[in-house]
């Protein structure tokens, strides 16, 4: 898959742009400050509805404006599309897909980017909660259904949450909670399909990542993952071992029961805290290079190469599960935290990409093969681009998003 033309209007720093892609690597250059991780960070919104950098649409509306339009003209396997967003600061947001109204959830489906940023060294050093976002966002890349179950078991957790809550404020002995029991089963279900969703993930990933990570270091580390299950009790810390480290995965039918236990264990506990202390939201993916643990052990570079290597071995599992051909690749500001020998390496892991954006403040940090088009820009303008030789620079011709009619009303494509 990949961007033949993108076109901004409000959005982040840019009052309006038109910026034709090629095929194969893209570069964006300007000093700090100046619009180039805003540009890509437009086609991640369009991926996941999202962005890398903050949590609230607000900010990628520009300022004194009331909303954003990001509009991409995509290649599809042999389909063209054309995908647009229109992000409201007072009204839900809009999507159209072909100029048809569709549910901006559904937005996703149709673009698929892998996005590498200086952020991601938090994968490997941070917090499990990132870990875990890191899965499931690639979970439901994969299949989408999954988005549904994800969202069901959050709020069913914080119902469960609640629920014991009141229990320990009211007093409620252990045994006469009938309720719970409830909460207990719809928990276990929906957990145990993410549990075993995640765990399949991670054997798929497994390989590439180890692949990738010698790929990008330049020498085999042992590079190796594994699944951290709450409801097998074992919680490791920044002192366990990668032999010590739990990393049986349990049968996908057996899960159910394993989480049922595990809950019937920690029930005295939960009371005593008005916590779920069990389930995937307490889960963590266990990260070891030559049989120490990343977090804690290993060097910055090393940590660096580690967080490369899970985002290629994810754009590797995408690649090969998709209909529509690659994602699009994205290395925001990646060079820069590289040397040399890494830079190149990682140029060549992405060379067969159908498409791959770079952004970089020095030109002189990113690798000359991947120069063969690039875009200069400056205060949110494009200052400079090749001149536009195909069918792929044709600008969109602009259409009234206000046109796709309410969202709730939206046609499902
Ligand atoms: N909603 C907004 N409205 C107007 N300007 C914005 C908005 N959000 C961000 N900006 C501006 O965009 C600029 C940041 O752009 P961006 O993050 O794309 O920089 P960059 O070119 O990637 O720089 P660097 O090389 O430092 O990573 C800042 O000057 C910021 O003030
Ligand atoms: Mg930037």
């Amino acid at each position: 898959m990949r961007v033949l033309h993108l076109s901004l209007t409000d959005f982040r720093n840019y009052a309006s742009a038109e910026v034709a892609l090629a095929r194969g690597p893209n570069l964006f250059v300007g000093s700090n400050g100046q619009g180039k991780t805003n540009l890509v960070e437009s086609l991640g919104y369009l991926a996941s509805l999202g962005s890398h950098r903050v949590s609230s649409d607000a900010a990628l509306i520009r300022q004194g404006t009331d909303s954003a339009i990001v509009r991409a003209r995509l290649e599809a396997g042999d389909r063209e599309l054309l995908a647009e967003v229109q992000i409201n600061r007072s009204s839900p947001n809009r999507a159209q897909v072909n100029r048809g109204a569709i549910k901006p959830r559904e937005l996703p489906r149709y673009f698929t980017s892998v996005l590498f940023a200086p952020e991601d060294l938090a994968l490997v050093r941070g917090e499990p909660s990132g870990r875990r976002r890191f899965l499931d966002e690639l979970l439901v890349t994969r299949s989408p259904r999954l988005a549904g179950v994800q969202a069901d078991y959050e709020r069913v957790l914080k119902q469960r949450n609640t629920l014991l809550k009141s229990a320990r404020a009211s007093g409620v002995k252990p045994n006469r909670l009938g309720t719970l029991d409830i909460w207990d089963e719809r928990l276990v279900a929906l957990g145990s399909e993410i549990v075993v969703a995640r765990d399949q993930l991670v054997a798929d990933l497994a390989p590439e990542v180890a692949r990738s990570y010698a790929a990008v270091a330049g020498e085999d580390h042992a590079a190796r993952l594994s699944t951290v299950l709450s409801i097998r009790g074992s919680v490791p810390d920044d002192e366990t071992t990668a032999a010590e480290a739990p990393s049986e995965s349990i049968p996908p039918a057996e899960v159910p029961e394993v989480f049922r236990q595990a809950l019937a264990r920690v029930r005295p506990s939960e009371l005593d805290r008005g916590l779920t202390l069990v389930g995937p939201h307490r889960d963590d993916l266990f990260l070891s290079l030559n049989a120490l643990p990343a977090r804690g052990y290993a060097s910055h570079g090393e940590s660096w190469s580690f967080a490369l290597a899970l985002k290629l071995a994810s754009a590797a599992v995408i690649r090969t599960d998709s209909a529509t051909g690659d994602p699009v690749i994205v290395l925001d500001d990646v060079f820069a935290e590289l040397d040399g020998s890494r830079r190149e390496r990682l140029a060549d892991a992405v060379a067969d990409y159908e498409q791959v954006l770079i952004t970089a403040a020095v030109e002189g940090d990113v690798p000359a093969r991947l120069k063969a088009h690039t875009v200069r820009i400056a205060k949110g303008t494009i200052v400079e681009q090749p001149e536009p030789v195909s069918e792929a620079a044709t600008p969109v011709e602009a259409a009234p998003v206000e046109a796709a009619g309410p969202v709730d009303e939206a046609a499902t494509p």
